[in-house]
């Protein structure tokens, strides 16, 4: 499911200009939407915004549809994200264990509410989608994820392509893009709001560029190191996964000089690389300029806020 998913995505233009101009329009309706709100004033539902601009991205390639920042079912739908997203704490360490998640209070109970209501949710997306592509002329199945999934489930020729793997597939597309992203963009601001010299530093940086080039594309990157700085700078101070996610050992290994049996269960304290004082002097505070070199953004592999996958597992032989 993992390699198709991946292998859809590619040619759906994730991380190449089709999907950047997707979340390019996206952010557009958002800054109209905030402008609507008045830029003076304190936005009291931000948190709310991002989730539904960040969700909008994941439904335009999940189904191809968007919804408004208003729509009341939709807002609903991004509330029971929220509410997932608190009961299962940081890391998501219990849904390792089926017996917590089954327990008939307590967070497993308020998690599996909400996984119920999200597939109702999707459960009607996929039909709605489903009975569009019949309509029409020209098929969508090379346009959405699910379409694709639709596609090869169709051809009956693997049976892992099935209504609940496909329910399960987009669920966790959801989950795991919505509640990450938003809370990355909120805790940005927040670390703007707090750091008015960075705030003002980053706005000369944009300001100068924009009147030069118009509007920057992810390919502008480097030519705005204190922003990049600012982005990495947030991502470690936020330790959004302090304890990524939990793997499991595929097979008997060693690892620093203890023998790891197979099925063990590996908990990564990644968070503990971010705030290392040795490598971040003053850790608490929030410095960008920690990675500027010669006028030049600097990444420093130490932060690693998307983990290493099971690249770092795969060290270990
Ligand atoms: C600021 C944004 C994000 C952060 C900080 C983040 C962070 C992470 C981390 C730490 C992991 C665990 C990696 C591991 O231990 O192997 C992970 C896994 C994952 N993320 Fe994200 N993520 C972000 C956004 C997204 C988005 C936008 C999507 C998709 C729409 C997504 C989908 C996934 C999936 C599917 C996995 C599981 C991958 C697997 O099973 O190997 N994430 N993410």
């Amino acid at each position: 499911m993992k390699q198709f998913a991946v292998g859809v995505f590619r040619e759906l233009g994730v991380g190449k200009g089709v999907f950047e101009t997707r979340i390019r329009a996206e952010t557009e309706r958002l800054m109209l939407k905030l402008d609507s709100i008045g830029g003076s004033s304190i936005c009291p539902n931000l948190m709310e915004l991002f989730y539904i601009a960040v969700s909008n991205i994941t439904c335009g390639i999940t189904f191809g549809t968007q919804f408004d920042y208003d729509d009341s079912r939709f807002k609903a739908i991004v509330n029971v994200m929220q509410t997932y997203s608190h009961s299962i704490g940081p890391s998501a360490i219990f849904l390792t264990s089926r017996l917590l998640c089954g327990l008939p209070f307590g967070p497993g109970k308020a998690t599996r509410g909400c996984l119920s209501k999200f597939k109702e949710f999707l459960e009607l997306e996929i039909e709605k989608h489903d009975s569009k592509n019949a309509c029409s002329a020209e098929k969508s199945s090379s346009t959405t994820f699910v379409g694709a999934f639709l596609g090869e489930l169709n051809k009956g020729a693997d049976e892992n392509f099935n209504k609940v793997n496909l329910i399960t597939c987009c669920l966790e597309l959801f989950f795991a893009g919505t509640e990450t992203t938003s809370i990355t963009l909120y805790f940005t601001i927040l670390c703007l709001v707090a750091n008015p010299k960075v705030r003002e530093e980053a706005q000369r940086e944009v300001d100068a560029f924009i009147i030069d080039n118009g509007m920057p594309c992810y390919g502008d990157r480097s030519k705005l190191p204190y922003v990049q700085s600012i982005i990495l700078e947030a991502h470690r101070m936020l330790i959004l996964a302090p304890l990524g996610l939990a793997h499991e050992a595929e097979r008997d290994l060693q690892l620093f000089g203890y023998d790891v049996p197979k099925g063990t269960l590996l908990v990564p304290n990644v968070g503990s690389l971010f705030m290392n004082p040795e490598m971040f002097p003053d850790p608490k505070t929030f410095k960008p300029e920690r990675y500027i070199k010669d006028g030049h953004f600097e990444a420093v592999p130490d932060v690693i806020p998307f983990s290493t996958g099971e690249f770092l597992y795969a060290s270990f032989k």
